[in-house]
């Protein structure tokens, strides 16, 4: 049995988890900042790094004790180190460094988005590979194909916004709070998805990126009017606001499965993976799971706990580059980028 404590601060969660043989969670603790961030609106980068800081410590003490492991009982110490806000992720990968050189173990630097790609076949009993796996995040929409757990290629990915953040920017334009994808997919449950016809864009007939810029500025000039960027929201009813919300939810879903379901063709991979903070949408976890049921391709969806940001997802992906022998040394940094 091997057994790696992973450890999560590339955005604002600060996570620890034990996960054995990459895909049995014995811990996954999560503290979210979501509170401390909600007033500005989103994520303020130093307020990440500071609670980070002081939170942990704690977070991994838990993560310890509701495993029920000792140091001892560890066979690698793995941490995020890219991408993500700089500041936040040094401190999981300052945290990482230490305990692994006083513990002795292994270190392994692990990319946020592959752990993202892998989510999904956490607690399965078969491993899904071969498949297509749809990544929706807040910083990343990416559409892989995951031969196996080392063998992660990018088949497309977002030109501009990712499909999150686009929730986020519209649950703000709409006066909703932060983060913004679960206020949209709550408000848009009251509304009609069919009500505003909002850009769908493809970027070509035969592409797998993605742009969701254009629908989040057509929802701005809904509410505002067009070329206007404030003083509209006011105007509109809490059915309208409904509205609004369910019809751009179901626009980007659309073009997250017409993009999948291209990618699907273009292979022949006839498995589905999803993942990601987005990937907590029930509307988009139903909408897929219908069209692959629809097309006859199996379908798997990273359970809701390791959809957002979480450590499990990090020790599951460590397990296999250990198995690989990809150890990282004490002089491992951070980088912003993938
Ligand atoms: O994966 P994640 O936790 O962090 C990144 O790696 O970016 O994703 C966070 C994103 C946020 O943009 C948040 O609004 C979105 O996931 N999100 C959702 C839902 N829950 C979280 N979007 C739509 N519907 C949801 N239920
Ligand atoms: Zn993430």
């Amino acid at each position: 049995m091997t057994t790696i404590l992973g450890i999560e601060t590339s955005c604002d969660e600060t996570s620890a988890a034990v996960v054995t043989d990459g895909t049995d969670v014995r811990s996954n603790i999560v503290a979210s900042q979501a509170d401390l961030h909600a007033k500005y609106g989103g994520v303020v980068p130093e307020i990440a790094s500071r609670a980070h800081i002081e939170r942990l410590d704690s977070v991994i003490t838990e993560a310890m004790e509701v495993a029920d492991r000792k140091p001892d009982n560890l066979d690698a110490i793995a941490v995020t180190n890219r991408p993500g806000l700089v500041g936040a992720l040094i401190i999981g990968v300052t945290a990482a460094k230490m305990l692994s050189w006083a513990w002795g173990k292994p270190l392994i630097a692990v990319n946020h988005i592959e752990a993202h790609a892998l989510s999904p076949a956490i607690g399965l009993d078969e491993a899904p590979w071969p498949a297509i796996a749809l990544i929706v995040s807040g910083g990343h929409t990416s559409l892989f194909r995951i031969a196996g757990p080392m063998s992660i290629e990018r088949l497309g990915a977002t030109t501009d916004d990712a499909a999150g953040e686009a929730f986020d920017k519209v649950a703000s334009i709409l006066g909703l709070n932060y983060p913004g994808g679960p206020e949209i997919e709550r408000v848009g449950a009251g509304g009609d998805p069919q009500a505003i016809d909002f850009p769908r864009t493809m970027l070509g007939p035969e592409s797998l990126d993605f742009s969701f810029s254009g629908i989040k500025t057509a929802v701005l000039y809904h509410v505002h009017g067009q070329g206007k960027t404030t003083g509209g929201l006011e105007e509109l009813s809490q059915d309208d606001i409904a509205d609004i919300a369910a019809s751009f939810q179901q626009a980007v879903i659309d073009v997250l499965i017409r993009k999948t379901m291209l990618a699907v063709k273009q292979t022949g991979v006839s498995t589905v993976v999803l993942g990601g903070g987005v990937a907590a949408n029930r509307t988009l976890r139903t909408a897929l799971a219908d069209e692959c049921t629809k097309r006859d391709l199996a379908f798997h969806a990273a359970k809701p706990e390791y959809c957002t940001d979480n450590a499990a997802m990090i020790a599951a992906r460590a397990y296999h580059q250990l198995l690989a022998g990809d150890i990282a040394t004490l002089e491992l940094d951070a980088s912003a980028r993938g």
